[in-house]
């Protein structure tokens, strides 16, 4: 039988409780997910590639994801997907807003490559408030940010972003 493989891309800029939500519930419907860090974006990361991928990997970690693994990728999506024999796409969706770009980046996908599926998921709605650039503007002021992201990522994010 053939292995379902999802891929969850994203700037992960950094990876925040969000995200691990999204995550836990893909790795709960497929055999394999691979989290896949956008190299290069128009809004330049304020986390290199590497910090982003090493937070991923500390979260797989310490939840024990034995079914998940970090990736990086540059240019199509698509083309990454094909690449790593996965079938479908994993996003998640906090509102409105996010399902209107979703809507965007669904149609160009789909015409890309129809074969590959796009699975969106909801993520609890006690983290909806939770973005990345909240986490990057509260962090470089110095305010809490240990509700919005991982444990295992919690001191290294707020060290770097103080340093900001
Ligand atoms: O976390 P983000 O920034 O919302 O993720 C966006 C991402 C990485 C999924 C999207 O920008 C992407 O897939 N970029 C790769 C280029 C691509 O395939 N573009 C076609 C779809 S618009």
């Amino acid at each position: 039988m053939t292995k379902k493989i999802g891929v969850y891309p994203g700037s992960f800029d950094p990876f925040t409780l969000g995200h691990l939500d999204i995550l836990l519930q893909a790795a709960a419907l497929l055999d394999h997910v691979i989290v896949a860090v956008l190299v290069n974006n128009s809004k330049q990361p304020f986390f290199t590639l590497e910090e982003r991928v090493h937070f991923i990997e500390n979260v797989i970690e310490e939840k024990g994801l034995s079914n998940v693994t970090a990736g990086h990728f540059s240019g199509l999506l698509v083309n990454y997907v094909q690449l790593q024999g996965a079938q479908c796409i994993i996003r998640g969706l906090r509102n409105e807003l996010d399902f209107q770009y979703e809507t965007q980046l669904y149609a160009a996908n789909s015409i890309l490559a129809p074969e590959i599926t796009t699975i969106y998921l909801l993520g609890n709605p006690s983290h909806s408030y939770i973005s990345s650039s909240l986490v990057r503007e509260l962090g470089s002021y110095q305010a809490p940010i240990e509700t919005m992201v991982s444990k295992s990522n919690h001191q290294i994010i707020a060290e770097r972003l103080k340093r900001r």
